[in-house]
């Protein structure tokens, strides 16, 4: 088995979209071979979903920020560029320690190709507007998953005293000094809950969020921001209080697990018939999904910090609604698509909360599952033999779902486009390797 470094590491030559001689070079592949009985105990990282706003909340104040538990992953990169393209320092004493210090912005304008690049590039608006007055920043568009409009954060801006000016390209917003409102969100957006919170943390007087996120993210990011001296009440509830203070300050924040990793390997192992034990998280964070991998017939044991997922009989078919926290992630989704396959009847998804997130399900389908999709629902039929073949990682959680599917199937996956995988997932092929995974990178080739 080949061991190379993940794509991040390669050379500029290497990585995908790069055109060299006239043609276009392909992505990073992995080549996995299967099947594999994925045995033993990984650890998990920080949130990706909560590493991104709380590095853009480091904006609201000149002070430095010391951020643990960073995933090294691709968007967090992104999003340290789209800071420094801002004017604030981003340093890694170590690799898993962010140090933000924004005391020399010098602009407010958020780079149009990152913000294209990642969408939550659009977060650093509610602080640059909070703390500077102003912000800009590309419209982020829609993406693989659905339309993904951003109308939630502007709505709120609005009503926080902000003056708008969109065009097809962009958004300018500008408001000398925010003033405390109640704000009702027509959709508990998770990134719009957030950049509410943030730009209300610098307005003057109470502001009171209504229909809130209650995502643990938000909740993680609401714990920096009362490091920093903000005056927030009802995190993790439906109706957040935030009541204004004139400067935020430095601190220090350890960034939570990353339940959607963890729900990933916990899938791994069920549909592998394994046994995998997934270390240093937050077990709650996965009641949905620990629910329904003991409605299948696996067996889950939790202790304070740990989740262990063993199969013991033969899985059964059940069905699954991706809808806002707590109920199932629409982040896992995808990965028990792939799950069912190997569930005894007819399984259902719903997905509720992305119009186009069951795009995964034609990749699946190479490699021999049967579903069948309408809209944004699915029917899969398991359990089913799979066999190796080409597939592509659509987007991060997609890619998973490919991952995990080729560990069933009988010989070689190669998965193309994988460096969307490292956007959401460190380290996620040597964890499957340390489990007994036969994965691996594959240096990209060039297309004709
Ligand atoms: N929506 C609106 N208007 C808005 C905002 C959202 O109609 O102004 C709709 C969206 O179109 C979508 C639904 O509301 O149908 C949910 O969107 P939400 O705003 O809650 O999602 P997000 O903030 O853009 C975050 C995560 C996603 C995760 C969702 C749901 C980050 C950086 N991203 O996105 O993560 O799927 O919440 O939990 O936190 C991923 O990690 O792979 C990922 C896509």
């Amino acid at each position: 088995m080949t061991t190379m470094p993940p794509p991040s590491a390669w050379g500029a030559a290497d990585q995908p979209g790069i055109v060299e001689n006239g043609a276009e070079a392909r992505g990073p592949r992995l080549r996995v071979h299967g099947p594999a009985k994925l045995r033993g105990t990984v650890s998990v990282g920080g949130a990706k979903n909560a590493a991104l706003p709380i590095m853009a909340a480091a904006l609201l104040t000149g002070e430095s920020c010391i951020l643990r538990n960073v995933p090294r992953i691709d968007d967090v990169e992104t999003l340290a560029d789209v800071l420094r393209a801002l004017g604030a320092i981003v340093e890694f004493p170590d690799p898993h320690t962010a140090v933000v210090t924004a005391d020399g912005i010098t602009s407010t304008c958020a780079p149009a190709d990152l913000v294209r690049k990642m969408r939550a590039s659009f977060l650093v608006i509610g602080p640059l507007l909070a703390r500077f007055g102003s912000a800009a920043t590309a419209q982020p568009g829609g993406c693989e998953i659905g339309i993904r409009p951003v109308d939630v954060h502007l709505e709120g801006f609005r009503d926080l005293g902000a003056e708008m000016s969109p065009d097809a390209e962009s958004y300018r917003v500008k408001g000398r000094r925010l003033r405390g409102v109640d704000l009702f969100l027509d959709y508990p957006s998770h990134t719009g809950t957030e950049n509410l919170i943030m730009a209300a943390c610098l307005a003057e007087g109470q502001t009171i969020i209504r229909n809130a996120c209650i995502e643990p993210e938000v909740v993680d990011l609401v714990r920096f921001l009362e490091k920093m001296g903000a005056h927030i009440e009802g995190a993790g509830s439906h109706t957040i209080t935030v009541q204004g203070v004139t400067a935020l300050r430095g601190c220090e924040h350890e960034i939570m697990p990353d339940r959607l990793i963890a729900g990933t390997y916990l899938a791994g192992a069920a549909i592998t018939r394994g046994d995998v034990t997934v270390e240093k998280i937050i077990p709650e964070h996965l009641d949905a999904a620990t629910h329904k991998l003991r409605k299948m017939g696996a067996r889950v044991d939790a202790t304070r910090s740990t989740l262990r997922c063993s199969w013991e009989t033969p899985l059964r078919a059940v069905d699954i609604q991706a809808i806002p926290y707590p109920g199932f992630p629409t982040d896992l989704q995808a990965v028990f698509g792939a799950l069912l396959t190997q569930a005894q009847g007819m399984s259902t998804i719903v997905e509720r909360v992305f119009e186009d997130r069951l795009g995964y399900v034609q990749e699946l389908k190479r490699m021999g599952a049967r579903i069948r999709v309408d809209g944004q629902k699915a029917w899969v039929y398991g359990p089913t033999r799979l066999h190796g073949a080409s597939v592509r990682a659509l987007d991060v959680r997609a890619g998973a779902a490919t991952i995990l599917t080729s560990l069933v199937a009988d010989g070689e996956t190669i998965v193309e486009d994988a460096h969307h995988i490292s956007r959401g997932y460190e380290d996620l092929v040597e964890g499957l390797q340390s489990l007994g995974g036969d994965i691996s990178w594959v240096q990209p080739i060039e297309a004709i």
